[in-house]
């Protein structure tokens, strides 16, 4: 049995050694990671699986940027303990945090990922949205929300401007 939470301050540490574990060295040298720095996760959206011991088994994070001025959800990252992995914990943080960003008002997702994991969500290859380079553009996938919300939204994806809201 998993038990959903929202991360809170205290939990971040254990996050950042879940993605630690998960990812390999380097993983904040990504591209991705210079639209997140000095912008603060998207509220109500990062969550945590635990355990009925309060073990840490999962966790998505998701930060705000911006394709042609409008906002976007950058999915990630998202991690399941190695131990945990093919349970379905994976799957069930996506779509649960997925759920309360759609009812937020959130209309579309982003992320870079691996498209035969991500398909099953409803992610598909974007054309036309460029993340900051080195990104095989392959591995750039979006998701709608509200359906149509991708469609004509191309160009970079740039930071989020402080005091946007989505
Ligand atoms: C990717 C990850 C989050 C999936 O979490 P999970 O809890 O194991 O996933 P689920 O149990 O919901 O789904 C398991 C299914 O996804 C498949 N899957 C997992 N990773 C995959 C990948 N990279 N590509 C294709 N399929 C993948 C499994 O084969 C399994 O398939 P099945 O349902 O046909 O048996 C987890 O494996 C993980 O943390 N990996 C290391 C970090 C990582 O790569 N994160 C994603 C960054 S893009």
């Amino acid at each position: 049995m998993f038990h959903l939470k929202e991360e809170t301050n205290d939990d971040v540490w254990e996050v950042e050694n879940l993605y630690d574990l998960c990812f390999a060295p380097g993983r904040e040298l990504l591209s991705s990671y210079r639209l997140r720095e000095g912008i603060a996760r998207v509220a109500g959206l990062s969550l945590l699986a635990r355990d009925d011991d309060r073990i840490l088994a999962g966790a998505v994070r998701y930060w705000p940027v911006l394709v042609a001025g409008l906002p976007v959800l950058l999915l990630g990252p998202v991690a399941v303990h190695p131990t945990r992995q093919g349970e379905g914990i994976g799957g069930f943080l996506v779509r649960e945090s997925m759920g309360v960003a759609t009812a937020a008002g959130w209309e579309r997702v982003l992320l870079v990922g691996d498209a035969p994991y991500y398909a099953r969500f409803g992610f598909a290859k974007l054309e036309g949205v460029e993340m900051p380079p080195p990104t095989n553009p392959d591995r750039v996938l979006g998701h709608e929300l509200v359906p149509g919300a991708w469609a004509g939204v191309v160009g970079p994806v740039t930071r989020y401007e402080a005091g946007m809201s989505a």
